[in-house]
C-alpha cells in the first residue's frame, strides 16, 4: 500500500487546493441519496410544528401536494409517510392500522393520483402509531406477541400495497416477518411491491423526538427491549439480515445512524445489497439544536451525513433531505 515515504512523499500536496481536494475525492452525495420523512396529521391547512423537533412540521393532507412537490422538484427519489394518528383512533390492538381511511391511506392516494411514479412512497410497517400502549405489536400481560402480531402486520402490509405504496418497510422487529409479507403480498398480485426491512432496528435512546411526533411518547408502557435489538450487539446484526434477506427483504436498514457506522459497514460488506440507514430524530435535534445554539456551525450536518456514505450506505432517510440541496452544494 505505501508506494514511499517523507520528504518525497508529501500527503498534503493533494490537499492544497481545491481543485486537487475535488480531484481525490472518494464520496459524495447527490439528492439520490436521501429519503425524506414526512408527519401527517388530521385536520386543514396545517403545518404544525413538532416542539422537540426545530424546523419539522406534521402536514394536513391538503398540504401533502405541496411538499411532495417540493420533494420532486429536490429529485428526491422516495418519501417515507408517518401518521399522528388522534389519541382517539387508538386503541389496544391498533384497528386504526386496518382502516383504508386513515391517514398514510389516503396520502398514498392522493400523492399516487397527483404524482404517479415522479417519487416512490415507503411506508411502516407497525402498529405503533395506532396503539393506546404506543408498542410495535399485541401486548399480553407487558409482552409484545409475535406471531400474532405478524398476522395483522401481514393485512396492514396488503392495505398499503393496495392503495400504491412502493416500497413496505417493516420496522416492528417481529421475528419472520419478513417471510409472512412476502408470501402474503406475491399470493395477492403484489409481487412488485418492494420490501425494506427495518433489519437492525436498535432500542434506542434516540427516537424520543420522533415518538413525540407521532403521538406515542406519553402513551408509551416500558421500553422496547423485548423486540428491538440491544446496542451492546452487533453479530446478532448479522444474524438478523440474514434472516430478512432470506426472507426476501431487497433492502435493510440499519437504525440509529451515527451510533451505528460499525453496523452499516460490516452489514455492506457481508452482504453487498442495498443498504439504508437512518438518521433519526434524536440525532436530527441534537444536531439541530446545537446549530441553533451557535455550539457548532451548520457544515456539521454534511460531515454526519458524508459518514453514512463513507460507511456504504446506499442512501440516508434524514429530516434534513427538504433542505438537501443547501446543505450538499
Ligand atoms: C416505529 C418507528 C420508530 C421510528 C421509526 N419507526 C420509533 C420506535 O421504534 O419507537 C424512529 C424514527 C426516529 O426516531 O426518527 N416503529
Amino acid at each position: 500500500m505505501i508506494t514511499g515515504k517523507y520528504p518525497s512523499l508529501r500527503l498534503r500536496r493533494s490537499r492544497k487546493n481545491d481543485w486537487s481536494r475535488r480531484l481525490v475525492e472518494e464520496n459524495n452525495l447527490t439528492p439520490n441519496d436521501f429519503i425524506l420523512p414526512i408527519f401527517l396529521i388530521d385536520g386543514n391547512n396545517k403545518k404544525q410544528s413538532i416542539k422537540s423537533m426545530p424546523d419539522v412540521f406534521r402536514y394536513s393532507l391538503d398540504k401533502i401536494s405541496f411538499v411532495i412537490d417540493k420533494a420532486i422538484k429536490n429529485k428526491l427519489p422516495m418519501v417515507a409517510l408517518f401518521p399522528h394518528t388522534e389519541k382517539k383512533k387508538k386503541n389496544l390492538l391498533g384497528t386504526e392500522a386496518l382502516n383504508e381511511n386513515n391517514l398514510v391511506c389516503k396520502a398514498i392516494q392522493i400523492i399516487k393520483k397527483r404524482f404517479k411514479n415522479e417519487i416512490g412512497i415507503m411506508c411502516d410497517v407497525a402498529l405503533d402509531p395506532y396503539t393506546s400502549h404506543g408498542h410495535d405489536g399485541l401486548i399480553k400481560s407487558n409482552y409484545v406477541l409475535n406471531d400474532e402480531t405478524i398476522k395483522v402486520l401481514i393485512d396492514q402490509s396488503l392495505l398499503q400495497a393496495q392503495m400504491g405504496c412502493d416500497v413496505l418497510a417493516p420496522s416492528d422487529m417481529m421475528d419472520g416477518r419478513i417471510g409472512e409479507i412476502r408470501k402474503n403480498l406475491d399470493s395477492n398480485g403484489y409481487n412488485m411491491t418492494q420490501i425494506l426491512s427495518y433489519a437492525v432496528k436498535y432500542a434506542s435512546n434516540f427516537y424520543g423526538p420522533f415518538r413525540d411526533a407521532v403521538g406515542s411518547k406519553k402513551l408509551l408502557k416500558g421500553d422496547k427491549k423485548n423486540y428491538q435489538m440491544d446496542f451492546r450487539n452487533n453479530d446478532e446484526a448479522l444474524r438478523e439480515v440474514t434472516l430478512d434477506i432470506k426472507e426476501g427483504a431487497d433492502m435493510v436498514m440499519v437504525k440509529p445512524g451515527l451510533p451505528y457506522l460499525d453496523i452499516i459497514k460490516s452489514v455492506k460488506e457481508n452482504f453487498k445489497i442495498p443498504v439504508i440507514a437512518y438518521q433519526v430524530s434524536g440525532e436530527y435535534s441534537l444536531l439541530s439544536n446545537g446549530i441553533n445554539k451557535g455550539l457548532v456551525n451548520k457544515d456539521v450536518i454534511l460531515e454526519n451525513l458524508i459518514s453514512f456514505k463513507r460507511a456504504g450506505a446506499n442512501a440516508i432517510i434524514t429530516y434534513y433531505a427538504d433542505r438537501i440541496n443547501n446543505i450538499i452544494s
